[in-house]
């Protein structure tokens, strides 16, 4: 990845995203030199060939405190860093956004936290976003805001500059109205949302909760997916609320999939769990929403009976590190290692652990390996706007064979049909889909696979970025942007 260090103070950009992470990551080698690498998330992938295509800017915090960073090129991408100080970092990421919206927009599964300090650096730092985007839109810009860490940033975009076309993607659930109406702040975290002109979400249902708020807190006219907000004396302006559910580059993940090292790293990590007739493996990041714990209940029930043993299947459990600084992850990192502790403290034999946990992030290669490894993909989130992890184990089993079993209440569901689905809730019936899973035909395999895979390459994230992109540019024909 070649980097420099070029900043222009003048640059005006014609596309411009932001999001609270840049997508690249600040790493700092043995010899103390700073180089950046590009983080692996979906987001970046889907939108590299916009990016390449438009010369585009993309602005964002570069994940520690206190970088007061000149813009930089990277990858013919210009990074415009946002600083955000300790306070801030623990009011506006820790605080609003991962401890009062994060859990408040997952249903409640933790409860969230309000408080007044918090909401005052969510909207300052929500106003450097946006004064840092207006600062290097060229006129009639297209700008795309993401997720719930910048509800705040459409609003004030559009207020410094009437001439942008602004878009925003909600990477999470919208909830329920009884739900979303605890924020005290309900009122401007929706006004602000409003300043865009194409607001995007995973599920139709996600959009419909969005509608419906938007009508009970202001009364302004809704004909699906068109929201009719007043504006200026006798006018309105239309807002589109709509679905667009994200996915992820399918392409990429086959071909590693393919790859013969891979493959190989695959067979050794089934020898070096003996090769057990079942392979069941979770990939999360440590947070609640997962259902990891209601994974390894139904798992340690079916221990307890005997409906398998150790030796016969194991749980490989990837739960990589995630705001650690937050109360209920911390809590939920003691649940997780006691119980697993537990679990192959009562089960494992020393030859066989029950539960291989791994407390660590790991390269997509290796991910990929896992995935072909793995007989039983567990994705049994109790709440997730789509969840990315389901779509990679498809992408990847080229061989048609792999069982995912799904959580109806992640964003997933409504397009993986084929999977066999589960309410993660219910603990028997997760033991009983475990146990299909288990011992599901080869056949049976094969055609839900095909099947699988046929829905995800039809709406891979290309797709994904150019439907809410060329919505964007039908939305707002006054502008010439894009
Ligand atoms: C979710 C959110 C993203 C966020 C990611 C990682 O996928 O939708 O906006 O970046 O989690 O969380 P973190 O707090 O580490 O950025």
């Amino acid at each position: 990845m070649t980097s420099d260090s070029r900043s222009d103070e003048h640059a005006q950009y014609d596309f411009i995203v932001v999001s609270n992470r840049l997508p690249v990551d600040r790493v700092i080698d043995a010899e103390g030199v700073e180089t950046w690498q590009r983080s692996p998330g979906g987001l970046v992938t889907a939108l590299e060939p916009v990016m390449k295509a438009s010369e585009g800017a993309w602005v964002g915090w570069a994940g520690k405190p206190d970088l007061q960073l000149a813009p930089f090129t990277d990858n013919g991408t210009y990074l415009v860093p946002v600083p955000l100080s300790p306070g801030e970092i623990e009011q506006y990421y820790e605080g609003f956004s991962n401890d009062t919206l994060w859990p408040l927009y997952h249903d409640v599964i933790a409860p969230p936290s309000f408080h007044r300090e918090w909401w005052d650096a969510y909207v300052s730092v929500n106003q450097r976003f946006a004064d840092a985007s207006a600062r290097i839109a060229a006129p009639g810009a297209t700008v795309w805001v993401q997720d719930y860490q910048l509800q705040l940033v459409p609003k004030m975009l559009r207020e410094q500059r009437p001439d942008l076309t602004i878009g925003f993607f909600n990477h999470i659930p919208f909830p329920p109205y009884g739900i979303y109406a605890q924020l005290p702040w309900r009122k401007q975290v929706i006004e602000g949302l409003l300043g865009a002109d194409v607001i995007g979400f995973q599920r139709v249902a996600d959009a419909g909760n969005f509608s419906r708020a938007v009508r009970r807190l202001f009364g302004y006219a809704t004909r699906t997916p068109e929201i009719h907000v007043p504006d200026g004396p006798s006018g309105h302006r239309s807002v589109i609320a709509k679905a667009f559910p994200i996915s992820i580059d399918v392409a990429s993940f086959e071909e590693l999939a393919r790859r013969p090292d891979v493959q190989a790293r695959a067979q050794q990590i089934r020898d070096d769990l003996g090769n057990p007739s079942t392979i069941m493996l979770g990939v999360d990041r440590l947070d609640y929403t997962k259902g990891i714990r209601h994974r390894l209940k139904a798992f340690g029930e079916l221990l307890r009976d005997g409906a398998t043993k150790p030796g016969e299947t194991v749980l490989v459990q990837v739960a990589s590190p995630s705001r650690e600084r937050v109360a209920a992850y911390m809590q939920l990192r003691d649940e997780i290692e006691l119980t697993v502790g537990r679990l192959n403290g009562t089960y494992a034999t020393i030859s066989h652990p029950v539960v291989s946990y791994l407390h660590h992030g790991y390269p997509r290669e290796e991910m990929v390996a896992l995935y072909l490894a793995a007989d039983v993909m567990l994705v049994t989130a109790l709440r997730d706007g789509m969840n990315l992890v389901a779509k990679e184990y498809v992408a990847c089993r080229h061989d048609e064979d792999g069982v995912l079993l799904l959580s109806e209440f992640a964003g997933a569901a409504d397009e993986l049909k084929n999977a066999l689905l589960v309410n993660p809730h219910d603990i028997d019936g997760l033991k009983e889909s475990m146990l299909q899973a288990m011992r599901m035909p080869q056949r049976e395999r094969t055609t839900r696979m095909r099947a699988l895979r046929r829905r995800l390459v039809d709406n891979d994230v290309a797709r994904w970025s150019q439907s809410f992109l060329d919505t964007l540019r039908h939305a707002n024909h006054h502008s010439d942007a894009r």
